[in-house]
């Protein structure tokens, strides 16, 4: 099945590596006019830029820190002016943040993980819901993690986050539905990128987190990003409010495979 996403005009935040930048060429692959969201190495997103112009898309490179909400109103004016609006938003930007032990956390940097990861979420759905619920049309993907769900040692920042970014798809997805908006969250398991390059590139450490997987091997980005397009178009039109786990059945309590 073919799925054309021609004319839509979308924007990846954090779109110069890893999981967004394979969003952002898949987008632009479908057919979709990209703007490349980065904050550091903007070679990266001319690379990425370039990539999907050579395939015949139009694409932005803008650099804003999500973090920052009136940084994110620039963003939003400069595709506005550029495109005369969006039609598909994904919340990808974000960082595990360090590991820390809540008794032992620095509440700045525990801030910092919150500020990328749920408000800087918060601050583009918000600009993108003004343009897409006034068209009567758009789809936001939140991406969050297996960590919605399952709880993480030393790492009560992301696991806060990525939950609260679960339940606020859910919420924007009820303020948007009479509007013909979807809001929904794609929820990734162990992707291997450089978020995690310190579990696998260490053998005892990678053979520890296979024992979480069913499918027994890390995912690849590809696989987030080609259920990205899937709901970004209208072959998900009924589906909203929901996260889709693409995670190798990681949230499917591996342990249990062998007795209870
Ligand atoms: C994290 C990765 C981790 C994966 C599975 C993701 O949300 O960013 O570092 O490998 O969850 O635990």
């Amino acid at each position: 099945m073919n799925i054309s996403l021609k004319g839509k005009r979308a924007l990846v935040t954090g779109a110069n590596s890893g999981i967004g930048k394979a969003v952002a060429l898949a987008l632009g692959a479908s057919g979709a006019k990209v703007a490349v969201n980065y904050i550091v190495h903007p070679e990266a997103a001319q690379d990425v830029k370039q990539t999907i112009e050579k395939e015949g898309q139009e694409a932005l490179a803008i650099q804003t820190d999500v973090s920052n909400p009136s940084q994110v109103s620039e963003m939003f004016s400069q595709i506005d002016k550029a495109w005369g609006g969006i039609d598909i938003l994904v919340n990808n930007a974000g960082i595990d943040g360090k590991h820390m032990l809540s008794w032992e956390a620095d509440i700045e940097s525990w801030r910092k993980v919150i500020n990328i990861n749920l408000i800087g979420a918060f601050s583009c759905a918000s600009e993108a819901l003004r343009r897409m619920v006034a068209q009567k049309s758009g789809v936001i993907i939140n991406v969050t993690s297996v960590h919605e769900v399952i709880a993480w040692s030393g790492y009560s920042a992301y696991t806060a986050a990525k939950a609260g970014l679960s339940m606020l798809s859910k919420t924007l997805a009820q303020e948007a539905a009479p509007y013909g908006v979807r809001v929904l969250s794609l929820a990734p398991g162990a992707i291997k990128t450089a978020i995690n390059q310190n579990v696998w590139s260490n053998a005892e450490a990678l053979h520890d987190l296979l024992e979480k997987i069913p499918l027994k091997r890390m995912g690849n980005t590809d696989e987030i990003a080609k259920m990205a397009v899937v709901l970004a178009s209208d072959l998900a039109s009924y589906l909203t409010g929901s996260s889709v786990f693409v995670d190798g059945a990681m949230t499917d309590y591996p342990d249990f495979s062998h007795g209870g």
